[in-house]
Protein backbone atom coordinates (compact mmCIF):
# COMPACT_ATOMS: atom_id res chain seq x y z
CA UNK A 1 0.00 0.00 0.00
CA UNK A 2 1.37 3.42 -1.04
CA UNK A 3 -0.51 5.20 1.47
CA UNK A 4 -3.59 5.92 -1.38
CA UNK A 5 -7.44 4.35 -1.39
CA UNK A 6 -7.38 1.54 -3.55
CA UNK A 7 -10.64 0.84 -5.69
CA UNK A 8 -10.59 -2.81 -5.99
CA UNK A 9 -13.04 -4.42 -8.67
CA UNK A 10 -11.60 -8.15 -9.00
CA UNK A 11 -14.50 -9.36 -7.73
CA UNK A 12 -17.46 -7.99 -9.47
CA UNK A 13 -16.16 -9.85 -12.31
CA UNK A 14 -18.55 -11.84 -13.19
CA UNK A 15 -21.06 -9.36 -13.04
CA UNK A 16 -18.95 -6.77 -15.38
CA UNK A 17 -17.57 -7.19 -18.92
CA UNK A 18 -14.27 -5.42 -19.95
CA UNK A 19 -16.36 -4.61 -23.31
CA UNK A 20 -19.03 -3.08 -21.14
CA UNK A 21 -16.83 -0.61 -19.09
CA UNK A 22 -15.49 0.55 -22.48
CA UNK A 23 -18.55 0.97 -23.88
CA UNK A 24 -19.24 3.27 -20.62
CA UNK A 25 -16.19 5.19 -21.14
CA UNK A 26 -17.59 7.87 -23.38
CA UNK A 27 -20.51 8.78 -21.30
CA UNK A 28 -17.64 8.98 -18.23
CA UNK A 29 -16.03 11.44 -20.37
CA UNK A 30 -18.60 13.62 -21.09
CA UNK A 31 -20.12 13.55 -17.55
CA UNK A 32 -16.26 14.67 -16.35
CA UNK A 33 -16.44 17.13 -19.35
CA UNK A 34 -19.98 18.71 -18.27
CA UNK A 35 -19.11 18.75 -14.93
CA UNK A 36 -15.28 20.43 -15.28
CA UNK A 37 -16.96 23.10 -17.55
CA UNK A 38 -19.54 23.84 -15.24
CA UNK A 39 -22.01 23.20 -17.81
CA UNK A 40 -24.24 20.22 -15.90
CA UNK A 41 -27.64 20.63 -14.09
CA UNK A 42 -26.66 21.77 -10.52
CA UNK A 43 -24.09 23.76 -12.35
CA UNK A 44 -24.49 26.26 -9.59
CA UNK A 45 -23.64 23.90 -6.67
CA UNK A 46 -20.23 22.96 -7.58
CA UNK A 47 -18.50 25.23 -5.06
CA UNK A 48 -17.13 21.73 -3.39
CA UNK A 49 -15.47 20.59 -6.58
CA UNK A 50 -12.05 22.58 -6.03
CA UNK A 51 -13.11 23.79 -2.60
CA UNK A 52 -9.77 21.86 -1.12
CA UNK A 53 -7.93 23.82 -3.55
CA UNK A 54 -9.50 27.24 -3.24
CA UNK A 55 -10.66 27.53 -0.03
CA UNK A 56 -9.25 30.06 2.41
CA UNK A 57 -6.26 29.51 4.78
CA UNK A 58 -7.98 32.42 7.05
CA UNK A 59 -11.14 30.36 7.78
CA UNK A 60 -9.12 27.04 8.64
CA UNK A 61 -7.41 29.50 10.84
CA UNK A 62 -10.49 30.95 12.30
CA UNK A 63 -11.74 27.57 12.68
CA UNK A 64 -8.76 26.76 14.84
CA UNK A 65 -8.99 29.50 17.06
CA UNK A 66 -12.74 29.35 17.63
CA UNK A 67 -12.39 25.46 18.46
CA UNK A 68 -9.49 26.08 20.65
CA UNK A 69 -11.36 28.28 23.01
CA UNK A 70 -14.20 25.93 22.83
CA UNK A 71 -11.92 23.15 23.98
CA UNK A 72 -10.62 25.39 26.35
CA UNK A 73 -13.90 26.58 28.15
CA UNK A 74 -16.62 23.97 27.64
CA UNK A 75 -17.42 21.28 29.25
CA UNK A 76 -20.12 20.11 27.17
CA UNK A 77 -20.09 21.14 22.79
CA UNK A 78 -23.57 20.64 21.59
CA UNK A 79 -23.79 20.78 17.36
CA UNK A 80 -27.29 21.27 16.20
CA UNK A 81 -28.15 20.44 12.21
CA UNK A 82 -29.76 17.98 10.60
CA UNK A 83 -28.90 16.20 7.16
CA UNK A 84 -25.97 17.90 5.42
CA UNK A 85 -25.62 20.38 7.99
CA UNK A 86 -24.99 17.43 10.69
CA UNK A 87 -23.87 14.22 9.10
CA UNK A 88 -20.42 14.97 7.62
CA UNK A 89 -19.04 16.08 11.33
CA UNK A 90 -20.47 13.31 13.06
CA UNK A 91 -19.15 10.59 10.69
CA UNK A 92 -15.65 12.27 11.18
CA UNK A 93 -16.00 12.41 14.77
CA UNK A 94 -16.48 8.70 15.02
CA UNK A 95 -14.15 7.65 12.33
CA UNK A 96 -10.97 9.67 13.40
CA UNK A 97 -11.87 9.60 17.17
CA UNK A 98 -12.05 7.29 19.90
CA UNK A 99 -14.72 4.69 20.33
CA UNK A 100 -15.77 6.05 23.61
CA UNK A 101 -14.93 9.50 23.40
CA UNK A 102 -17.61 10.99 25.39
CA UNK A 103 -16.69 8.48 28.06
CA UNK A 104 -13.29 9.18 28.36
CA UNK A 105 -12.00 11.77 31.45
CA UNK A 106 -11.08 14.90 30.52
CA UNK A 107 -7.28 14.68 30.64
CA UNK A 108 -7.74 12.27 27.98
CA UNK A 109 -10.28 13.49 25.49
CA UNK A 110 -8.64 16.58 26.13
CA UNK A 111 -11.62 18.69 25.07
CA UNK A 112 -15.51 18.87 25.56
CA UNK A 113 -17.64 16.15 25.88
CA UNK A 114 -19.87 16.50 22.16
CA UNK A 115 -23.25 16.17 21.42
CA UNK A 116 -25.84 16.36 18.66
CA UNK A 117 -29.29 17.81 18.40
CA UNK A 118 -31.67 18.87 16.04
CA UNK A 119 -31.58 15.75 14.17
CA UNK A 120 -34.98 14.61 15.23
CA UNK A 121 -38.01 16.20 16.30
CA UNK A 122 -37.81 13.74 19.43
CA UNK A 123 -38.78 15.44 22.92
CA UNK A 124 -37.86 12.58 25.05
CA UNK A 125 -34.04 13.01 23.02
CA UNK A 126 -33.86 16.81 23.86
CA UNK A 127 -35.21 16.28 27.38
CA UNK A 128 -32.80 13.03 28.37
CA UNK A 129 -29.78 14.94 26.47
CA UNK A 130 -30.81 18.43 28.49
CA UNK A 131 -30.23 15.60 31.83
CA UNK A 132 -27.06 14.97 30.44
CA UNK A 133 -25.94 18.72 30.81
CA UNK A 134 -27.12 19.67 33.91
CA UNK A 135 -25.13 22.53 34.88
CA UNK A 136 -22.62 22.06 32.95
CA UNK A 137 -20.40 24.26 30.86
CA UNK A 138 -21.67 24.35 27.38
CA UNK A 139 -21.16 25.54 24.10
CA UNK A 140 -22.95 25.20 20.95
CA UNK A 141 -22.95 25.22 16.96
CA UNK A 142 -25.89 25.78 14.89
CA UNK A 143 -25.48 24.51 11.76
CA UNK A 144 -28.15 25.33 9.53
CA UNK A 145 -27.06 26.79 5.54
CA UNK A 146 -31.09 27.96 4.78
CA UNK A 147 -31.18 28.80 8.20
CA UNK A 148 -34.66 27.88 8.88
CA UNK A 149 -34.59 23.70 8.65
CA UNK A 150 -37.58 23.31 11.40
CA UNK A 151 -35.42 20.08 13.27
CA UNK A 152 -32.50 22.21 14.37
CA UNK A 153 -34.39 25.75 14.62
CA UNK A 154 -36.54 24.39 17.43
CA UNK A 155 -33.77 22.65 19.00
CA UNK A 156 -31.55 26.23 18.47
CA UNK A 157 -34.91 27.76 20.57
CA UNK A 158 -34.46 25.43 23.39
CA UNK A 159 -31.21 25.80 23.66
CA UNK A 160 -30.69 29.77 23.28
CA UNK A 161 -33.09 30.34 25.80
CA UNK A 162 -32.05 27.83 28.21
CA UNK A 163 -28.20 29.98 27.95
CA UNK A 164 -29.96 32.86 28.34
CA UNK A 165 -31.29 32.20 31.24
CA UNK A 166 -28.47 30.97 32.85
CA UNK A 167 -25.73 33.26 31.42
CA UNK A 168 -27.59 36.14 30.48
CA UNK A 169 -27.43 37.59 27.02
CA UNK A 170 -24.04 38.23 27.01
CA UNK A 171 -22.72 34.82 28.69
CA UNK A 172 -24.93 33.25 25.86
CA UNK A 173 -23.28 35.55 23.25
CA UNK A 174 -20.18 33.77 24.17
CA UNK A 175 -20.99 30.43 23.79
CA UNK A 176 -23.01 30.03 20.70
CA UNK A 177 -21.80 29.98 17.26
CA UNK A 178 -23.38 29.80 14.21
CA UNK A 179 -22.88 28.36 10.70
CA UNK A 180 -24.90 29.22 7.99
CA UNK A 181 -25.69 31.17 5.09
CA UNK A 182 -25.20 33.99 4.05
CA UNK A 183 -28.89 34.72 4.10
CA UNK A 184 -32.03 33.57 6.26
CA UNK A 185 -33.54 33.46 9.52
CA UNK A 186 -30.23 32.11 10.75
CA UNK A 187 -28.05 34.78 9.67
CA UNK A 188 -30.24 37.36 10.37
CA UNK A 189 -30.15 36.31 14.14
CA UNK A 190 -26.73 36.12 14.70
CA UNK A 191 -26.37 39.51 12.81
CA UNK A 192 -28.89 40.86 15.77
CA UNK A 193 -27.21 39.30 18.58
CA UNK A 194 -23.30 39.23 17.34
CA UNK A 195 -22.89 35.47 17.23
CA UNK A 196 -19.78 34.27 16.19
CA UNK A 197 -20.76 32.93 12.77
CA UNK A 198 -18.83 30.72 9.91
CA UNK A 199 -20.47 31.20 6.31
CA UNK A 200 -21.53 28.14 4.36
CA UNK A 201 -20.69 29.50 0.75
CA UNK A 202 -23.89 28.98 -1.27
CA UNK A 203 -22.57 27.31 -4.13
CA UNK A 204 -22.31 24.33 -1.79
CA UNK A 205 -24.85 22.04 -1.14
CA UNK A 206 -25.41 20.75 2.37
CA UNK A 207 -24.45 16.96 1.30
CA UNK A 208 -21.42 18.38 0.16
CA UNK A 209 -20.65 20.37 2.74
CA UNK A 210 -18.47 18.48 5.50
CA UNK A 211 -15.41 20.02 4.19
CA UNK A 212 -16.28 23.69 5.12
CA UNK A 213 -16.67 25.04 8.68
CA UNK A 214 -20.04 22.67 8.52
CA UNK A 215 -17.76 19.80 9.34
CA UNK A 216 -14.35 21.13 10.32
CA UNK A 217 -15.33 22.68 13.45
CA UNK A 218 -17.11 19.90 15.36
CA UNK A 219 -14.07 17.71 14.03
CA UNK A 220 -11.46 20.83 14.84
CA UNK A 221 -13.19 21.16 18.88
CA UNK A 222 -12.78 17.49 19.26
CA UNK A 223 -8.75 18.13 18.34
CA UNK A 224 -8.70 16.37 15.03
CA UNK A 225 -6.28 18.04 12.54
CA UNK A 226 -8.20 19.83 10.34
CA UNK A 227 -5.18 20.92 8.26
CA UNK A 228 -4.50 17.45 7.58
CA UNK A 229 -8.57 16.71 6.54
CA UNK A 230 -8.12 19.34 3.94
CA UNK A 231 -4.53 17.97 3.11
CA UNK A 232 -6.52 14.24 1.72
CA UNK A 233 -9.07 16.22 -0.04
CA UNK A 234 -6.21 18.11 -2.11
CA UNK A 235 -5.14 15.24 -2.99
CA UNK A 236 -8.13 13.49 -4.01
CA UNK A 237 -8.85 16.65 -5.83
CA UNK A 238 -6.18 16.39 -8.13
CA UNK A 239 -5.81 11.99 -8.18
CA UNK A 240 -9.51 12.13 -8.99
CA UNK A 241 -9.39 15.00 -11.75
CA UNK A 242 -8.00 12.77 -14.23
CA UNK A 243 -10.39 11.90 -16.96
CA UNK A 244 -9.63 8.77 -18.10
CA UNK A 245 -11.32 6.22 -16.85
CA UNK A 246 -9.29 3.21 -16.09
CA UNK A 247 -7.07 5.97 -14.61
CA UNK A 248 -9.59 7.36 -11.97
CA UNK A 249 -10.69 4.89 -9.30
CA UNK A 250 -13.76 7.87 -8.25
CA UNK A 251 -15.06 7.25 -11.84
CA UNK A 252 -14.64 3.51 -12.37
CA UNK A 253 -16.68 2.66 -8.46
CA UNK A 254 -19.22 5.43 -10.08
CA UNK A 255 -19.23 3.39 -13.89
CA UNK A 256 -19.24 0.15 -12.08
CA UNK A 257 -22.36 0.68 -10.30
CA UNK A 258 -24.42 2.32 -13.42
CA UNK A 259 -23.48 -1.00 -15.00
CA UNK A 260 -24.78 -2.93 -12.45
CA UNK A 261 -28.01 -1.03 -11.53
CA UNK A 262 -28.46 -1.58 -15.35
CA UNK A 263 -28.32 -4.98 -14.34
CA UNK A 264 -31.47 -4.72 -11.97
CA UNK A 265 -29.33 -4.40 -9.26
CA UNK A 266 -30.95 -1.59 -7.67
CA UNK A 267 -29.90 -1.86 -3.74
CA UNK A 268 -26.45 -0.60 -2.94
CA UNK A 269 -25.09 -2.05 0.41
CA UNK A 270 -22.02 -0.20 1.68
CA UNK A 271 -20.49 -2.87 4.56
CA UNK A 272 -17.61 -1.94 6.81
CA UNK A 273 -15.73 -4.25 9.17
CA UNK A 274 -15.50 -1.73 11.61
CA UNK A 275 -18.27 -0.37 13.73
CA UNK A 276 -16.85 3.54 13.69
CA UNK A 277 -17.67 3.30 10.06
CA UNK A 278 -21.21 3.72 11.08
CA UNK A 279 -22.55 7.15 10.98
CA UNK A 280 -19.65 7.65 7.49
CA UNK A 281 -22.39 5.17 6.09
CA UNK A 282 -24.90 7.28 6.91
CA UNK A 283 -22.80 10.40 5.41
CA UNK A 284 -22.90 8.28 2.49
CA UNK A 285 -26.38 7.45 2.67
CA UNK A 286 -27.68 10.73 1.94
CA UNK A 287 -24.91 11.70 -0.63
CA UNK A 288 -26.38 9.02 -2.80
CA UNK A 289 -29.77 8.79 -1.75
CA UNK A 290 -30.43 12.74 -2.11
CA UNK A 291 -28.14 12.86 -5.20
CA UNK A 292 -29.59 10.43 -7.05
CA UNK A 293 -32.65 9.17 -6.05
CA UNK A 294 -34.81 11.21 -8.48
CA UNK A 295 -36.81 10.94 -11.94
CA UNK A 296 -38.11 7.63 -10.44
CA UNK A 297 -33.85 6.32 -10.70
CA UNK A 298 -31.45 5.84 -8.29
CA UNK A 299 -29.60 3.11 -6.60
CA UNK A 300 -31.07 2.82 -3.09
CA UNK A 301 -28.33 3.02 -1.15
CA UNK A 302 -28.11 0.81 2.42
CA UNK A 303 -25.71 0.02 5.04
CA UNK A 304 -24.72 -3.16 6.78
CA UNK A 305 -21.81 -3.00 9.78
CA UNK A 306 -20.02 -6.83 9.83
CA UNK A 307 -19.91 -9.02 11.30
CA UNK A 308 -22.48 -8.06 13.76
CA UNK A 309 -24.62 -7.38 10.68
CA UNK A 310 -23.90 -10.91 9.09
CA UNK A 311 -25.69 -12.10 12.26
CA UNK A 312 -29.11 -10.36 10.85
CA UNK A 313 -28.81 -9.39 6.79
CA UNK A 314 -26.46 -12.15 5.90
CA UNK A 315 -29.30 -14.31 5.15
CA UNK A 316 -30.92 -12.17 2.74
CA UNK A 317 -27.45 -11.10 1.23
CA UNK A 318 -26.68 -14.31 0.22
CA UNK A 319 -29.88 -15.66 -0.66
CA UNK A 320 -32.84 -13.40 -0.93
CA UNK A 321 -34.13 -11.16 -3.55
CA UNK A 322 -31.21 -10.84 -6.12
CA UNK A 323 -31.16 -6.91 -6.54
CA UNK A 324 -28.52 -5.73 -4.64
CA UNK A 325 -24.93 -5.13 -4.84
CA UNK A 326 -22.65 -4.76 -2.21
CA UNK A 327 -19.50 -2.31 -1.60
CA UNK A 328 -17.16 -3.00 1.02
CA UNK A 329 -14.91 -0.60 2.87
CA UNK A 330 -11.84 -2.22 3.89
CA UNK A 331 -9.53 -0.71 6.36
CA UNK A 332 -6.34 -2.38 6.65
CA UNK A 333 -5.07 -0.58 8.81
CA UNK A 334 -7.07 -0.21 12.01
CA UNK A 335 -5.69 2.55 14.90
CA UNK A 336 -5.48 -0.88 17.44
CA UNK A 337 -5.47 -4.41 17.08
CA UNK A 338 -5.23 -7.10 19.39
CA UNK A 339 -3.59 -10.36 19.87
CA UNK A 340 -5.67 -13.10 20.03
CA UNK A 341 -3.90 -15.13 23.68
CA UNK A 342 -3.88 -18.86 24.42
CA UNK A 343 -5.93 -20.46 26.27
CA UNK A 344 -4.88 -23.60 28.42
CA UNK A 345 -7.58 -26.02 28.63
CA UNK A 346 -9.05 -24.33 24.99
CA UNK A 347 -12.43 -24.90 26.38
CA UNK A 348 -13.56 -22.65 23.30
CA UNK A 349 -11.66 -24.39 20.75
CA UNK A 350 -10.09 -21.66 19.49
CA UNK A 351 -6.68 -22.28 20.64
CA UNK A 352 -5.49 -22.27 16.46
CA UNK A 353 -6.02 -18.76 16.68
CA UNK A 354 -3.70 -17.93 19.31
CA UNK A 355 -1.23 -15.53 18.19
CA UNK A 356 -2.94 -14.18 15.40
CA UNK A 357 -4.62 -10.63 15.36
CA UNK A 358 -7.80 -9.55 15.41
CA UNK A 359 -7.58 -7.61 12.36
CA UNK A 360 -6.34 -10.64 10.79
CA UNK A 361 -9.55 -12.89 11.81
CA UNK A 362 -11.35 -9.82 10.66
CA UNK A 363 -9.83 -9.73 7.11
CA UNK A 364 -10.74 -13.31 6.78
CA UNK A 365 -14.13 -12.52 7.83
CA UNK A 366 -14.09 -10.06 4.96
CA UNK A 367 -12.54 -12.61 2.61
CA UNK A 368 -14.93 -15.16 3.13
CA UNK A 369 -17.77 -13.06 3.12
CA UNK A 370 -17.18 -11.21 -0.27
CA UNK A 371 -16.12 -14.88 -1.38
CA UNK A 372 -19.29 -16.09 -0.13
CA UNK A 373 -21.59 -13.28 -1.53
CA UNK A 374 -20.28 -13.74 -4.86
CA UNK A 375 -20.99 -16.95 -5.33
CA UNK A 376 -24.84 -15.86 -3.95
CA UNK A 377 -25.04 -13.70 -6.97
CA UNK A 378 -23.90 -10.49 -5.16
CA UNK A 379 -21.72 -7.77 -7.30
CA UNK A 380 -18.97 -6.90 -4.77
CA UNK A 381 -17.00 -3.71 -5.22
CA UNK A 382 -14.29 -3.19 -2.70
CA UNK A 383 -12.76 0.11 -1.32
CA UNK A 384 -9.15 0.06 0.44
CA UNK A 385 -8.69 2.67 2.88
CA UNK A 386 -4.82 2.43 3.96
CA UNK A 387 -5.42 3.46 7.28
CA UNK A 388 -8.20 6.00 9.24
CA UNK A 389 -6.14 9.09 9.27
CA UNK A 390 -7.40 12.97 8.92
CA UNK A 391 -5.51 12.73 5.45
CA UNK A 392 -7.41 9.29 4.50
CA UNK A 393 -10.23 10.66 5.76
CA UNK A 394 -10.20 13.96 3.67
CA UNK A 395 -9.67 11.99 0.44
CA UNK A 396 -12.11 9.49 1.06
CA UNK A 397 -14.79 12.23 1.54
CA UNK A 398 -13.83 13.73 -2.05
CA UNK A 399 -13.73 10.21 -3.81
CA UNK A 400 -17.00 9.62 -2.71
CA UNK A 401 -18.22 13.12 -3.86
CA UNK A 402 -16.45 13.30 -6.76
CA UNK A 403 -17.92 9.62 -7.90
CA UNK A 404 -21.53 10.89 -7.13
CA UNK A 405 -21.52 13.39 -9.56
CA UNK A 406 -20.49 11.92 -12.35
CA UNK A 407 -22.54 8.63 -11.03
CA UNK A 408 -25.71 11.43 -11.22
CA UNK A 409 -24.65 12.25 -14.77
CA UNK A 410 -24.79 9.24 -15.47
CA UNK A 411 -27.45 8.38 -14.72
CA UNK A 412 -29.13 11.81 -16.19
CA UNK A 413 -30.55 13.17 -12.88
CA UNK A 414 -29.32 17.02 -11.18
CA UNK A 415 -27.24 15.49 -8.16
CA UNK A 416 -27.39 18.23 -6.53
CA UNK A 417 -30.78 19.35 -5.60
CA UNK A 418 -33.19 17.49 -3.86
CA UNK A 419 -36.50 18.36 -4.72
CA UNK A 420 -38.47 15.68 -3.12
CA UNK A 421 -37.30 17.09 0.30
CA UNK A 422 -39.98 19.68 0.23
CA UNK A 423 -42.98 17.52 -0.44
CA UNK A 424 -43.18 16.31 3.41
CA UNK A 425 -42.53 19.80 4.71
CA UNK A 426 -45.18 21.10 2.50
CA UNK A 427 -47.33 18.97 4.25
CA UNK A 428 -46.13 19.25 7.34
CA UNK A 429 -46.19 22.65 7.75
CA UNK A 430 -49.81 22.81 6.09
CA UNK A 431 -50.84 20.47 9.10
CA UNK A 432 -49.30 22.27 11.77
CA UNK A 433 -50.41 25.72 10.77
CA UNK A 434 -53.53 25.46 8.78
CA UNK A 435 -54.53 28.97 7.89
O1 LIG B 1 -28.01 18.01 1.65
C1 LIG B 1 -28.84 18.85 1.90
O2 LIG B 1 -28.96 19.91 1.27
C2 LIG B 1 -29.80 18.65 3.07
O3 LIG B 1 -29.65 17.41 3.66
C3 LIG B 1 -29.55 19.71 4.12
O4 LIG B 1 -28.24 19.63 4.57
C4 LIG B 1 -30.52 19.56 5.31
O5 LIG B 1 -31.84 19.57 4.87
C5 LIG B 1 -30.30 20.69 6.30
O6 LIG B 1 -30.47 21.92 5.67
P1 LIG B 1 -29.99 23.26 6.34
O7 LIG B 1 -28.51 23.22 6.45
O8 LIG B 1 -30.44 24.33 5.40
O9 LIG B 1 -30.66 23.34 7.68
Amino acid sequence: MNGEIIFDYADAGNFVKKHELEALEAQVLAAHETLHRYEGPGREYLGWLGWPLHCSREDEDKIARVAAQIRERAEIFVVIGIGGSYLGARSALELLGHSFYNQLPREKRGGPRIFFAGCNLSATYLAHLWDLIDQQDLAINVVSKSGNTLEPALAFRFFRTMLEKRYGKKGARERIITTTGEKGALRRLAQQEGYETFTVPGDIGGRYSVLTAVGLLPVAVAGIDIAEIMAGARRGCRLYDEEKLVDNPAYLYAALRQIIYRKGKIIELLASYEPSFSLFTEWWKQLFGESEGKDQKGIFPAGVSFTADLHAMGQFIQDGYRNLFLTTLWLEKPPQDREIPPLAENIDELNFLAGKSMHYVNKKACAGTIMAHSSGGVPNLKIIIPEMTPRCYGQLVYFFEKACAVSGYLLGVNPFDQPGVEAYKNNMFALLDPK
